[in-house]
């Protein structure tokens, strides 16, 4: 078996690097772990002199698509370029030469996923999209391997992350939202043309990608009621804020007594609805299934890395594939080869609880105990003193910034010595 896989890609943009920097990066765990050695042999690049802030070798680029698509040697193409024209085109004629193809073009695949797919499957070739959906989340593959045998009778997500981006700034910071659009763009959130996202329609392309999956119906974004968010107002925010809501552009689809109801739009939702705490470029999807039941997923919906994660991901898929493996049989690998030792004194935060003795002195020795040990302490605080067993004592908490679990226990063990500690009553560790 050739285990050398020739990707060639369409388009450098933010996903385009991101995807070529991911490989950099995780080439040989990827060899490692799959035996597969995947390069990336060719980049469709119009502006070749235009500085795209990547070091990649001038001779992997070409202007000529033809190149790419017609290159016997290319076993998949990677489509990057965003928007329905010639993307789709691009695609088809790639199938039709043999390849497979990846993208992250939800557009694309909302308008045309039917005519590829079919195309792809004449010619025995993959057709996969799993960065087109929420970027860095694994939620199509999750769907379609380990939660294959549910039904699922809803699905909510926030599904596109400048518009979270910009809503969490807004209510976080009180920031103008042409400053924050701003911010998502220099980020690579915002597609290139924003007014996708501030208008929902990502996101409802997406969620016509995930209707498909999960109800098996196919629904053109531009039947999907949607409402983007440009007409929020920080005054909205702030009263939803005061209710005790958070307001998301929520995609949902819900299907119940063989009716399916969709909608894009703006949603005051409880501060404790897990999805309310979702915030900045995040993304999360929400589903329902019968046998699985709530499941949510989380992570980052946009952005050049967790993207380029998701499109590596599927080139990995196909790999096996071409590969000769049967697309069933990736399964967690058990290894014990790595060279890692164990640590098991991480370094984290940790809160303490102490009583002490109520007396003038009694913090200082402890501070000092803790700075002999090298601890630093990021807050701290004393409540009311009380009476117990005929003495005056006192509530200390400690906030430690990073110390190690046996440091911190040998100067909790030299503070119990202290005749003025009367206990130690919790260590708990703190992640931010
Ligand atoms: N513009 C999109 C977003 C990128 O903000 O979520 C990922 O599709």
């Amino acid at each position: 078996m050739n285990n050398h896989i020739k990707v060639g890609m369409l388009g450098i943009g933010n996903i385009g690097k991101g995807t070529y920097l991911a490989l950099e990066m995780n080439h040989d765990k990827i060899l490692d772990t799959t035996g597969f050695d995947i390069e990336i042999v060719r980049i469709l690049n119009r502006s070749p002199e235009k500085d795209r802030g990547i070091d990649i070798p001038k001779e992997k680029y070409t202007p000529d698509v033809r190149e790419i698509l017609e290159d016997p040697e290319i076993d998949i193409v990677v489509e990057l370029i965003g928007g329905i024209e010639p993307a789709t085109e691009y695609m088809a004629e790639a199938i039709r030469n043999g390849k497979s193809v990846v993208t992250a073009n939800k557009a694309a695949i909302a308008a045309n996923g039917k005519y590829l797919a079919e195309l792809a499957q004449e010619h025995h070739v993959l057709l996969r999209f799993e960065a087109a959906v929420a970027g860095g989340i694994p939620i199509l593959t999750s769907l379609t391997t380990a939660l294959l045998s549910n039904r699922f009778s809803e699905v909510h997500g926030i599904l596109n992350g400048t518009t979270n981006y910009i809503l969490t700034q807004m209510s976080e910071y009180g920031k103008d939202y042409d400053e924050v659009l701003k911010d998502a763009q220099r980020k690579g959130f915002a597609e290139a043309d924003p007014t996708a996202d501030v208008e929902g329609l990502d996101a409802a392309n997406k969620l016509s990608i995930l209707i498909s999956l999960i109800f098996g119906m196919g629904i053109a974004p531009d039947k999907i009621p949607t409402q983007g968010i440009t007409s929020i107002g920080l005054e909205d925010i702030n009263y939803a804020k005061e209710a005790g809501y958070s307001i998301k552009l929520l995609a949902s689809a819900k299907e119940s007594d063989g009716k399916m109801s969709c909608s894009v739009e703006p949603t005051m939702l409880r501060k404790n609805h897990p999805i309310a705490s979702v915030s900045n470029e995040f993304n999360a999807v929400f589903v329902k299934g019968n046998a699985v039941d709530n499941l949510m997923f989380y992570g980052r919906g946009a952005g050049p890395l967790p993207t380029g994660s998701a499109v590596l991901g599927d080139i990995i898929g196909i790999a096996r594939k071409l590969g000769k493996a049967s697309a069933y049989d990736i399964v967690p690998q058990l290894r014990y080869d790595a060279k890692l030792e164990l640590n098991v004194d991480a370094e984290s935060k940790y809160y303490v609880r102490m009583t002490v003795a109520e007396r003038p002195g009694v913090l200082g020795k402890i501070t000092t105990l803790f700075g002999y040990y090298d601890i630093s302490v990021e807050a701290i605080q004393q409540k009311a003193p009380y009476e117990s067993n005929g003495e005056r004592v006192a509530t200390l908490i400690f906030i430690l910034f990073e110390v190690g679990r046996s440091k911190l226990k040998y100067a909790l063990d030299e503070a119990l010595k202290l005749d003025t500690t009367k206990s130690i009553d919790n260590i708990i560790r703190v992640e931010e």
